[in-house]
């Protein structure tokens, strides 16, 4: 259900805009408005605006727009019910109680609940009769008793029906174990368990929530690890396994491994600063999630052919997160786990040192290429010169930039001059080309979205733009809808969302309700408010003179007339002679 006009009239009148969104940008005033650099794309110069009188913002790079509800909906990653609270929290306002349909919500509280029981059931089975052989193989492979207990390791019994027993004991229904991806509904409709017969790894969350799980069979079998799907409670790209341990002594800096049973024997080892990704590739997201908590990553992931080309699309993540990046090799192909292992007593003293030696991404990524190029003959030199060169010429810093042509100035004997002079030009040229193509991809990414939201806007261009901008005039003087009702009925709209948005704002301001974008888009997709903050961004107030409106209803008019017409030049001779009739009656 809806939350009440009143509420949010009284969230409007609490909570300004600016006030919220400078919490995540930096805004400059420019006159009645506001600018920053976007915080939802990547630029340089500002394209982002906020509009404190209409209650709004719109990046006319991106596209993004909207409310302030849409705002926190956007950078929170919230949804809409979440994001009313989050702002109510904020401004000390209580949400009405039972007036809105919070039942994803609940949902989502009791998929909590149920993974926190299965994960207590899954690790009191570790300990049990049953569990004896999963236990035996958490032993061989090096945890000890307390690392089991504290990461709550578990095991999830050779029986198909185990948990679903056990939850729907517990109250659960069938639907909410499901939507937990604990369980498949097969195709009798009778659900049994995903995990069964493996080792688990219960994965929390930052407020200590158990929002999935990771099983791993006990020997050679495949698929070797088996994750929980998302979930309504659970995003496996963004979030991390153990960050809820590590959050706590990583803001210096972050180990990012590959695996659940690196992490584990990290910790183990007094690295508790260790997570990974939850058995997909690193995400923009995660790297978003670990510059927030800290300001080094050493990349640790494995020696494998697989493992480094992972490393170079995780240092490619990381560039300009403002995270300094370190790559750890380690020797042999082994990932830390092993390698702690393998290496016994001295194991930990061992990986000490391999992160005291770890270099820089640009070290690590120089080495790389070395090792691949024959540097004794001329055209080795050249390719390894040219190639040093891209790289180099991807680092923002100049210092920086300056250190390595030296170095490579010497190893190669060239003159350093010169080796400057390609990065920069290297530099100019992709800067160009970059913002070419994202304000390209940008382009075409708002008219995508824009197609998706009123498809038949590109085929009446001037028309929408003229039902745009008298939308965007009447939400700035309501009071005149009379004389615009009595011109233009909304069966001369020629777009249909323009045309539901104008009958929603008509016969809001008739029940005398107020029409603000964040009284309207309750019921609207972010896709379309932000449609709507675009044509308010572009027809601010100033520019709405009264004769427009004219202007603006003759167009349409117009418009309107002409596709008539043309219809008619479509239709049978019957139909246009009727068509001349009443043509010929109306002027009667
Ligand atoms: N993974 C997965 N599904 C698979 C294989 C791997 O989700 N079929 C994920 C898991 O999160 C795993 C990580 O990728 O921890 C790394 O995989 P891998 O290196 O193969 O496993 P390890 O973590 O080294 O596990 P183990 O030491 O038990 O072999
Ligand atoms: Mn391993």
């Amino acid at each position: 259900m809806l939350l009440p006009d009143s509420f949010l009239q009284e969230l409007k009148l609490r909570c300004n805009i600016e006030d919220i969104v400078s919490n995540y940008v930096n805004l400059k005033r420019q006159g009645k408005t506001l600018v920053a650099t976007c915080p939802f794309h990547n630029e340089k110069t500002p394209s982002f605006y906020v509009y404190p009188e209409s209650g709004s913002f719109y990046c006319f790079g991106c596209g993004a727009g909207g409310d302030v509800i849409t705002f926190i909906r956007m950078i929170e990653n919230l949804d809409y019910i979440e994001s009313v609270k989050f702002i109510s929290q904020k401004i000390g306002l209580s949400l009405p109680e039972s007036n809105y349909d919070d039942s994803f919500n609940k949902l989502r509280l009791r998929i909590y609940e149920a993974n926190r029981d299965t994960a207590k059931f899954y690790h009191n089975m570790l300990f049990s009769a049953d569990g004896k052989d999963a236990l035996d193989y958490l032993y061989k492979r090096g945890l000890t008793y307390s690392t089991i207990k504290h990461f709550g390791l578990g095991f999830s019994p050779n029986n198909r029906f185990a948990l679903v027993n056990y939850l729907r004991k517990k109250g659960y229904t069938d639907f909410e174990i499901v939507q937990a991806n604990l369980a498949f509904k097969g195709k009798s409709g009778v659900p049994f368990d995903r995990f069964f017969n493996r080792v688990m790894f219960p994965i929390i969350d930052l407020r200590g929530n158990v929002i999935a799980f990771g099983g791993r069979i006990m020997g050679d079998g495949k698929p070797k690890y088996l994750n929980t799907s998302d979930t309504p409670s659970f995003k496996k790209n963004s979030n991390l396994f153990a960050l809820n341990f590590a959050k706590n002594n990583c803001s210096k800096r972050l180990i990012l491994s590959e695996g659940y049973m690196d992490v584990i024997s990290l910790h183990q080892a007094g690295f508790e600063n260790s997570v990974a990704t939850l058995g997909t590739s690193l995400t923009q997201e995660q790297v978003k999630l670990i510059s927030r908590y800290s300001n080094e990553v050493v990349i640790a992931y494995d020696s494998d052919e697989a493992g480094q080309k992972a490393t170079k699309r995780a240092i490619e993540l990381f560039r300009g997160s403002g995270v300094s990046i370190k790559v750890l090799t380690i020797p042999k192909g082994k990932d830390p786990d092993e390698f702690i292992r393998s290496n016994g007593k001295d194991g930990i003293l061992r990986f000490k040192n391999l992160l005291e030696q770890c270099c820089n991404d640009i070290e690590y990524s120089l080495n790389k290429l070395k090792s691949q190029i024959n540097l004794d003959v001329p055209e080795g030199k050249v390719k390894y010169l040219t190639q040093a060169c891209i790289l180099l010429s991807s680092i923002d810093n100049r210092f920086e930039r300056e250190i390595y042509a030296h170095k490579l100035s010497e190893e190669i004997e060239v003159q350093k001059s010169s080796i400057m002079l390609q990065i920069e030009k290297l530099i100019k040229q992709r800067e160009k080309k970059s913002e070419k193509k994202q304000l390209k991809d940008l382009q075409s990414k708002i008219f995508e979205d824009g197609k998706k939201v009123n498809p038949e806007r590109n085929k009446n261009l001037r028309a929408a733009h003229a039902e745009e901008a008298l939308i965007a005039f009447l939400m700035n003087n309501p009071d005149i809808y009379v004389y615009i009702e009595n011109r233009l009925p909304s069966s001369k709209f020629l777009t249909q969302f323009n045309k539901m948005i104008y009958e929603k704002i008509l016969k809001r301001i008739k029940d005398n309700k107020p029409i603000s974008l964040t009284d309207l888009s309750q019921d609207l997709s972010i896709d379309e408010i932000s449609y709507i903050a675009k044509f308010l961004a572009k027809y601010i107030p100033s520019d709405n003179l009264k004769e427009s409106v004219d202007e603006y209803i003759d167009i349409m008019l117009y418009e309107n007339n002409k596709i008539t017409e043309s219809e008619a030049a479509n239709t049978s001779i019957d139909e246009i002679r009727k068509y001349i009739d009443k043509l010929k009656e109306l002027k009667k």
